[in-house]
């Protein structure tokens, strides 16, 4: 017997937790994962890889087709691959989040990712997936039975991405997480909850009161269908 899989839909801001929290949760549900912000970070990558300039919105676009991605959607077997390259770290760089903005802001790689997540996401081998990122619960699964937003109050974000980045100096992280908030903003509003979504400020949790939060929502939204 084949039945859908439960989704569940994460969106946030760049320093929620959104994504640990997100695979953690996973995780512990026996649920898939799909970390939707990796896919444009691989796609930025790829760009700089080629020299193209993200700013020539047609020379990003002319290499969509030659676009050959692939992501763990195992919780505990997570990587990114373009082709046969492994960029699961590599796309973490600060070059990659600062060029990130750019290629997302393209309608062509939002309308051919968001068509790989909807088939990925309906293909797991596992109960339910949590889907996670920008655009989740407004434009790739707007019909999903869970929807949540994952916030924090700026200082928090900031925060915590500067204690994860400890190659740079706080200033320059803030600065940076700023300027793609700003520019990510003007792309999707991940800010405000759409009709139907459920908000889970992180602000005062920690990591493991975050992961129950979101859990809880979960279980409530689903209640329904385990029984
Ligand atoms: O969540 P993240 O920081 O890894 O996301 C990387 C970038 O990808 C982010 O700057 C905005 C973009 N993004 C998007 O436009 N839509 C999504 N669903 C996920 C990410």
């Amino acid at each position: 017997r084949h039945t859908l899989p439960t989704l569940v839909a994460i969106d946030g801001p760049a320093g929620s937790g959104k994504s640990s929290v997100s695979r953690a949760a996973a995780r512990r549900l026996g649920f898939a994962y799909l970390d939707t912000g990796a896919a444009y970070r691989a796609f930025a990558w790829f760009n700089i890889e080629r020299e193209i300039d993200t700013s020539d919105a047609d020379a990003v676009r002319r290499l969509l087709p030659e676009f050959d991605y692939s992501i763990g959607t195992d919780p505990d077997e997570y990587y990114v691959r373009v082709g046969q390259t492994d960029v699961t770290d590599a796309i973490r760089s600060p070059e990659v989040s600062a060029a990130v903005s750019a290629v997302a802001r393209i309608p062509a790689v939002r309308s051919q990712l968001t068509d790989l997540f909807q088939s990925l996401a309906t293909n797991v081998d596992r109960p339910g997936v949590i889907i996670e990122g920008r655009d989740i619960t407004t434009v790739v699964a707007p019909e999903a039975e869970v929807r949540i937003l994952l916030t924090a109050s700026e200082q928090a974000r900031m925060d915590r991405r500067s204690a994860e980045i400890t190659t740079q100096s706080a200033e320059t992280v803030a600065e940076q997480l700023r300027s793609r908030d700003r520019a990510d903003s003007q792309v999707v509003d991940f800010m405000s909850a759409a009709d139907g979504v459920i908000t889970v400020d992180s602000t005062h949790l920690d990591f493991e009161q975050t992961i129950q939060a979101v859990i809880d929502v979960i279980n409530t939204r689903t209640k329904r269908a385990l029984h």
